[in-house]
């Protein structure tokens, strides 16, 4: 059996800031990336995402050639700042651009997935105390509603807040993600006000849905391998499994916040568990209709003999652990290529959430590629995408209700702190002409994409 169950998803994701541009256009205002992307020594060689890939102008030639490769759905967020420039008050200019993308998806016969934070915060939101503050998770849930009443005729499949990690624990821990704060007790808040907000988005989506319409959140996951089977080895595994993978998902099962991961972060803990008020779980255990899985690679963790040693996990809580180096082969990016990881993964997420459908939102790997005579032989990125998509089918196989799978990216692009020196995309983008350029991952996808089965 090399088919995959009909009605599987097939897409590439990208992401307002990293694509987009135009970031003065239609009124748009300015998000906490533009901010940070403007402070020396935030991101590389001093890039933003002021043009990107231009998306913004050239989004009819983009979803051309998503099409063109046989991808039928496209996974994308819609920038906050744009439809609410001073992120309260909408503006119709900004919500036409979105407006204007679904009609060209839809035109072409593409399933659009939308999601609404994809981590630019509105400039204006942040100063007025960002996700440390409760009140984001409201004006959240209004501009959700927003965006549902401008797309909910043509848009079915929603997804609310990307990676709750990364904005919570690189935006406001370690700080190399915009707004660059540094201190893990505020992240921990601002993680439960984006959970807080996803939940309030979804009560108000779920409100006022229509048939078809499906509600999701996407996380990232890290899956933990000790590097040991020693007790103090699976201890690590535990902390950091719990800190990184349980401490988003289980509040969105239903679950609460993990017992053992509250207890690891009580040290940072005071202003969070003061910030958790009472019904905020319930709020974020509003139902789903999938959990979007991103994944890249796991983590290698060990113990580290004094709890207090600096360790390559800045991560609140997790005294006493460390991040080892990756197992090569590794990606440009310095990951590490694991597919049976995503294969227990999946089926982890599965057998904890009771049979919960999943999509895997984002899947990629970002390799040094040459433009040669009109073409990109991406061999190791072609390998890493085969391999995944492989490891999806065992996991289905296994019996986890597995309904989709986006590469990351349909097109190279800004990535955040790196700059352009990352590229993940299926389309090679030229940043000096911006040419496109089809890569030979991206045909290998959209093969796998129309067969909906395992190349032989
Ligand atoms: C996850 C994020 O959602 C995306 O924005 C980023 O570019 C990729 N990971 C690669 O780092």
């Amino acid at each position: 059996m090399t088919e995959f169950p009909a009605g599987f998803l097939w897409g590439a994701a990208t992401a307002s800031y990293q694509v987009e541009g135009g970031v003065t256009e239609g009124g748009r205002g300015p998000s906490i990336w533009d901010t940070f992307a403007a402070t020396e020594g935030k991101v590389l060689e001093g890039a933003s995402g002021e043009v990107a890939c231009d998306h913004y102008h050239r989004y009819p030639e983009d979803v051309g050639l998503l099409a063109g490769l046989g991808l039928g759905a496209y996974r994308f967020s819609v920038a906050w700042p744009r439809v609410m420039p001073d992120g309260r008050t909408p503006s119709s200019s900004g919500l036409a651009f979105y407006d204007r993308l679904v009609d060209e998806l839809l035109s072409r016969d593409v399933v659009p997935v939308l999601t609404l934070y994809h981590w630019d915060l509105p400039q204006a939101l942040e100063d007025a105390g960002g996700w440390p503050s409760r009140d984001t998770a409201f004006r959240f849930a209004e501009y959700a509603a927003v965006v549902h009443d401008a797309l909910g005729d043509r848009v079915n499949q929603w997804t609310t807040v990307n990676e709750p990690f990364c904005a919570a624990f690189l935006g406001y821990g370690s700080g190399v993600h915009a707004p660059g704060v540094q201190d893990y007790d505020t992240a921990l808040v601002a993680a439960h006000h984006l959970l807080l907000g996803h939940g309030l988005a979804t009560r108000a989506l779920t409100e006022q849905a229509r048939p078809g319409h499906e509600f999701s959140l996407a996380l990232n996951f890290a899956p933990a391998i000790a590097d040991g089977s020693s007790p103090a080895h699976l201890e690590a595994a535990r902390k950091f499994d719990g800190i990184h993978n349980r401490f988003f998902l289980d509040p969105v099962l239903g679950k609460g916040y993990p017992a053992d991961v509250m207890a690891d972060v009580a040290h940072h803990g005071g202003r969070f568990a003061a910030s958790v008020l009472d019904g905020d779980t319930d709020v974020i255990a509003a139902a789903i209709d999938w959990l979007g899985v991103n994944y890249y690679a796991p983590a290698r963790v060990t113990p580290l003999a004094d709890p207090l040693a600096p360790s390559n996990c800045p991560l609140p809580g997790l005294r006493g652990l460390d991040v080892l180096p990756a197992v090569p082969p590794l990606t440009a990016f310095g990951w590490e290529q694991t597919p049976s990881s995503l294969t227990s993964l999946l089926g982890w997420i599965s057998t904890r959430s009771g049979g919960l459908p999943l999509v895997v939102a984002e899947n990629g790997a970002s390799f040094v590629d040459e433009v040669v005579d009109g073409r990109v032989h991406d061999t190791d990125r072609v390998a890493y995408l085969d391999s995944h998509v492989r490891a999806v089918h065992d996991a289905i196989r296994a019996g986890a209700d597995v309904r989709g799978y986006f590469a990351w990216s349909l097109l190279d692009n800004f990535e955040w702190a790196m700059g352009y020196s990352q590229r993940f995309g299926l389309v090679h983008v030229d940043f000096d002409t911006q040419i496109r350029t089809v890569k030979d991952s991206g045909i290998h996808l959209g093969r796998i994409a129309k067969s909906n089965a395992l190349p032989t």
